[in-house]
């Protein structure tokens, strides 16, 4: 498979509670090496000031906050996220074709050199969620998301690196944005897990890691050693 060729594969998942610990790991980290992702908790405690305070220190911000309503509801709050000029921003596919393609809008009229993604289905998803819902298999209902994302024309996808080699994706530059990234045994809260260079090999274009390296004592080493393991 031909991968897309982005220096910065690597998103680092800032899941902290607090702005202090935000600041003191971007300020050991060099942006030219990685990405930063700003989710729910940060957003909610902090607002847009957070997203001010990592841009000021030159990072490229992808909003992780997944927005699922109806389709002019999220539009609007597409809307908002891409004044903040964000690198990327995610919504959740099973939203249907429309609120995706709303949040396409917002995104093409707003900030057309950012980003937009959907998320398939969580890694943390379980069978037994899938057989909750009364659905079977996670490959099928992963390909048809997948669909909503193609044919809404957006930049690609959150999945898991063990969903890609059954997408069938012909376009090189569509994203595979893929979570649950772990350089050893620890698998945390995710159905399954793949190291750096495994999931770049199943064909993810972008890596979030989160707690390898927020809960690490050397950050700054292990964005080098994952960033040399996928060059
Ligand atoms: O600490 P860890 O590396 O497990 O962090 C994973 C990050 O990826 C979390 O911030 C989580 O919100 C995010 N995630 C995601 N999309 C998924 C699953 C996890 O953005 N489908």
């Amino acid at each position: 498979m031909t991968k897309v060729v982005d220096e910065k594969k690597l998103i680092i998942a800032l899941d902290f509670d607090e702005k202090s610990d935000v600041l003191s790991l971007c300020n050991e980290l060099d942006p030219k090496t990685c990405r930063v992702k700003i989710g729910k908790q940060l957003f909610t405690k902090y607002g847009p000031s957070i997203i001010d305070d990592v841009h000021n220190l030159d990072f490229e911000v992808f909003l992780d906050l997944k927005f699922h309503d109806i389709p002019t509801t999220v539009k609007k709050a597409c809307i908002e996220a891409y004044k903040q000029k964000i690198w990327m921003l995610n919504i959740h596919l099973l939203g249907g074709i429309e609120m995706v393609q709303a949040a396409k809008e917002a995104r093409d009229i707003h900030s057309p050199n950012s980003k937009l993604i959907g998320v398939t289905l969580l890694t943390s998803h379980k069978i037994n969620d899938f057989q909750t819902f009364g659905l079977s298999e996670r490959t099928n209902i992963v390909s048809q998301l997948t669909q909503i994302a193609i044919e809404a024309n957006i930049d690609g996808i959150v999945c898991s690196p063990s969903d890609i080699p059954n997408l069938n994706i012909k376009n090189e530059e569509f994203m595979k944005v893929t979570p649950g990234i772990r350089l050893e045994n620890t698998s945390h809260d995710h159905a399954s897990i793949f190291t750096p260079s495994k999931a770049v090999e199943l064909g993810s274009t972008h890596l979030v890691v989160g707690r390898p390296i927020t809960e690490s004592e050397s950050p700054k080493a292990i964005v080098e050693e994952i960033n040399s393991s996928i060059i």
